[in-house]
C-alpha cells in the first residue's frame, strides 16, 4: 500500500483482499470487510452501501495494525474480540474456542427438544451445558426461551469468566448459572444441587490427538488445545453419557455435537448407558454432526 495515497472504502477493500490473497490468508475477503467495517463501524453491506467513503490516515493505521494480526494468522474473531452465534454477539478471545455456525444445529435441536415455536416460547425447562467455552449454547437458549433455566460447566475458570460475561451483555444471567468442573472426573451428579434436567447438551473436545496435527495452522496456533482434542476423542462422549442418567429427569434428553465420524462409536455409547431412539442428524455440509437420544424411562 502506497504511503501517501487517499483511499476509498472499496478500493481499499480490493487492495487487501488481494494482498491477504498473496499471503494464502483464509477468507481473505472476508477478513477484510470484518477488520475495515470495524474500524469504520459499518456492518459488511453498509461498507458497499459508502464505497467512495475516505478513508482517513487515523482509520488507515488502525487498519492497518488489524490486519498485520491478521497476517500473522490469528483469527478475525479473536482480533476483534467477537463472534456471532445464531444472530446475538459473544465475546470472544483465545482462552475460548471460536463458536462454529455447525454447533447452531445444535441449539436447533434442542429448540425442539423444548417445544420452542417462535410464537409461544417453550415454557419453563432445566438444562445443562457441558463444556460452555463462551456460554454460547446456554446463553442462546436462555435469550430465546423466556423461561429456561440453565446450567453451564467449564473446566476452564477463564472460560467460566467469559461466558458469565456474555450472560449478562445477553440479559440472562439471573438464569444461567456457571460451574466450574471436569466431566471426566465422574461428580456432576454431586456438584449439581439441581439435577432434574430436562435436557443436556455438550459440544464437547472430540477430535483425537492424532488429528491435530492436520488442523489448520490457525486452530492449532490460536484455539485451546484442550477445547478441542482429547487422547481418543471420545472420552468426554463417554463421561457424559456414563453420569447423563444422575441428571437427567425420566425421559429426558441428551443432545451433542459429533466429530463427522463419530456416529457409530458414539451411537454405542449412548444406547450403553440407557438411552433409546438415539438419532443421528446432518449439518448442512452433509456431514454427521448432531446426536440426540432419551433416556429410557427407569421404572420400566
Ligand atoms: C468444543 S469446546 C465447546 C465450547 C462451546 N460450547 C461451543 O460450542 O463453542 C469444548 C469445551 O469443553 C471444555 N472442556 C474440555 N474438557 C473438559 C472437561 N474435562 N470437563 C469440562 N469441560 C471440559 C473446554 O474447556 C471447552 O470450553
Amino acid at each position: 500500500m502506497e504511503e501517501a495515497r487517499e483511499w476509498q472504502v472499496v478500493e481499499l477493500l480490493k487492495t487487501t483482499t488481494d494482498f491477504f490473497l498473496t499471503r494464502a490468508v483464509d477468507e481473505a475477503r472476508i477478513s477484510a470487510e470484518l477488520l475495515l467495517g470495524h474500524v469504520l463501524a459499518l456492518g459488511r453491506l453498509e461498507l458497499y452501501l459508502h464505497h467512495n467513503r475516505p478513508v482517513f490516515p487515523d482509520e488507515l493505521e488502525r487498519f492497518r495494525g488489524l490486519c498485520r494480526q491478521r497476517l500473522e494468522g490469528r483469527p478475525v474473531q479473536y482480533i476483534l474480540g467477537e463472534q456471532w452465534f445464531y444472530g446475538l454477539s459473544f465475546s470472544v478471545d483465545e482462552r475460548v474456542l471460536i463458536p462454529r455456525p455447525e454447533t447452531e444445529l445444535l441449539v436447533e435441536h434442542a429448540l425442539a427438544s423444548l417445544g420452542f415455536s417462535s410464537r409461544g416460547g417453550s415454557g419453563p425447562a432445566k438444562v445443562l451445558d457441558i463444556g460452555t467455552g463462551s456460554g454460547c449454547i446456554a446463553v442462546t437458549l436462555a435469550r430465546l426461551c423466556g423461561e429456561l433455566e440453565a446450567t453451564a460447566l467449564d473446566i476452564s475458570p477463564a472460560a467460566i469468566e467469559l461466558a458469565e460475561r456474555n450472560a449478562q451483555r445477553q440479559g440472562v444471567a439471573s438464569r444461567v448459572k456457571f460451574l466450574q468442573a471436569d466431566m471426566l472426573e465422574g461428580n456432576l451428579a454431586s456438584l449439581l444441587e439441581e439435577y432434574a434436567f430436562e435436557l443436556i447438551l455438550s459440544n464437547p473436545p472430540y477430535i483425537p490427538e492424532a488429528e491435530w496435527e492436520g488442523l489448520q495452522r490457525e486452530v492449532k496456533q490460536y484455539e485451546p488445545k484442550g477445547a478441542l482434542t482429547t487422547p481418543l476423542g471420545l472420552e468426554c462422549y463417554e463421561a457424559i453419557a456414563a453420569q447423563a442418567g444422575g441428571l437427567l429427569k425420566s425421559g429426558g434428553r441428551l443432545s451433542m455435537e459429533l466429530h463427522a465420524d463419530g456416529a457409530a462409536a458414539v451411537t454405542e455409547i449412548m444406547t450403553r448407558h440407557g438411552f433409546s431412539s438415539v438419532e443421528v442428524s446432518k449439518d448442512y455440509s452433509g456431514h454427521d454432526r448432531v446426536i440426540t437420544g432419551t433416556l429410557a424411562d427407569r421404572n420400566l
